[in-house]
């Protein structure tokens, strides 16, 4: 028997004295030892056995309206007329929340506006107790309910932090890999439950993380950022990386939850004198500043008339003189950071502008 020889047994000795025969078996041991050192490095965590393969490039970026209707806030009592009325005059682009517990009162303003589902956006989010892979879809099927809606345009991983589930008010931090919750948000687009899946407040690693690893694409990311915390590089970051920014509080810190001492984003001489000159509102400035860099905002009022000021943002046009004015005032401060609240240490926006780590 020659090195190339192989037993009679498997087959006749001629079929393995050709060259062809030993050229499909150098290609197919070839073809196993790659895959074999795939696997060795391929990382600790490997996605669940689902059957899903990567779909990565697939997914679709669709129009997101670029002014929303934040409801962070909104009272119970005054949900549902404040959203109504916002879609009858013209939203397109509702941001809730499962934690901010008017998800019922949201979805009701959402149905008295007879809107046909193909027009309007919707957003909502998981909350950090419900990590666990097997506790996501639970989650989302409640928000659904609430909104009283048969799918969402946007499910977005709330933070990149996970709480033991069933603690309550009490915060407890727990220890799920954001990959193990992202495979299972991977579920929810393929069952046709939420269009597309996004994150929110994540520092540059954890997306990073994400891109590598996802089977379906993020393609939403969701953070705080206005005049005060411009954050452009991380922006620009997020645009080249295929994912579109939204930012939230785009106010500033106009939020009484915040408890700022700073002088009021809307209150500052400088915004406030553009304004003046333009004969706009300074909420309507900033909105249509950072909608003229390519951000979507979603600012929250329960006063009827602030949410017809703020929705006319859309239609005011900038110089680049004024842009550029914004731009170099950028103050790097930060008003929503719950790292003490939570006890997150230093993971939470390491590297981003507005935290001393
Ligand atoms: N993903 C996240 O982790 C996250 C975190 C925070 C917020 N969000 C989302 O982002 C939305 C907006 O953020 P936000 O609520 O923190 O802050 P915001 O929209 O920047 O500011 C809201 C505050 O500004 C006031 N306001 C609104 N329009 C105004 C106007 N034209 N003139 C003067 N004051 C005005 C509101 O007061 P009145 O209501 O009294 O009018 C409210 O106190 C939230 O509602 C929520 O949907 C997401």
């Amino acid at each position: 028997m020659d090195k190339f020889s192989a037993p009679t047994w498997l087959a006749p000795r001629s079929v393995w004295n050709s060259n062809s025969t030993r050229w499909t078996c150098f290609i197919a041991l070839s073809i196993i030892s790659l895959a074999l050192i795939w696997n060795i490095s391929s990382p600790a965590l490997s996605p669940p056995d689902d059957g899903a393969s990567a779909d990565y490039d697939k997914t679709v970026l669709t129009y997101i309206p670029p002014l929303g209707l934040g409801t962070w806030q909104l009272p119970k009592d005054k949900a549902p007329g404040i959203v109504q009325r916002a879609l009858e005059n013209g939203y397109r682009h509702i941001d809730a929340a499962l934690v901010y517990g008017n998800e019922k009162e949201v979805g009701q303003g959402i149905s008295a506006a007879k809107l046909p589902r193909s027009s309007f956006w919707v957003t909502s989010k998981l909350w950090n107790d419900a990590h666990k892979p097997a506790a996501v879809r639970p989650a989302l099927e409640t928000t659904l309910h609430d909104l009283g809606l048969e799918y969402l345009d946007l499910y977005l991983m709330h933070w990149p932090v996970s709480f033991k589930p069933g603690t309550g008010s009490k915060i407890v931090l727990d220890n799920v890999p954001i990959l193990e919750t992202w495979w299972e948000m991977e579920s929810l687009v393929r069952d046709g439950l939420v269009r597309q899946i996004g994150v929110s407040n994540f520092n540059q690693a954890q997306v990073e993380q994400l891109l590598r690893h996802a089977r379906i694409r993020p393609t939403v990311h969701e953070f705080e950022t206005h005049p005060f915390l411009q954050q452009q590089e991380f922006v620009d970051w997020n645009l080249e990386q295929g994912l579109r920014v939204i930012a939230y509080s785009p106010l500033g810190n106009m939020n009484p939850i915040y408890q700022s001492s700073a002088t009021p984003l809307l209150d500052d001489p400088f915004l406030s004198e553009m304004a003046n000159k333009k004969g706009i509102t300074v909420a309507q400035l900033v909105l249509a500043w950072n909608m003229h860099r390519g951000v979507i905002v979603i600012p929250k009022s329960d006063h009827g008339e602030r949410v017809l000021e703020n929705f006319q943002a859309q239609s005011i046009v900038l110089t680049e003189e004024e842009v550029q004015a914004i731009s170099s005032n950028d103050r790097k401060t930060r008003f929503s950071n719950p790292t003490d609240m939570w006890g997150t240490g230093t993971t939470l926006y390491a590297g981003l502008d507005g935290v001393d780590w």
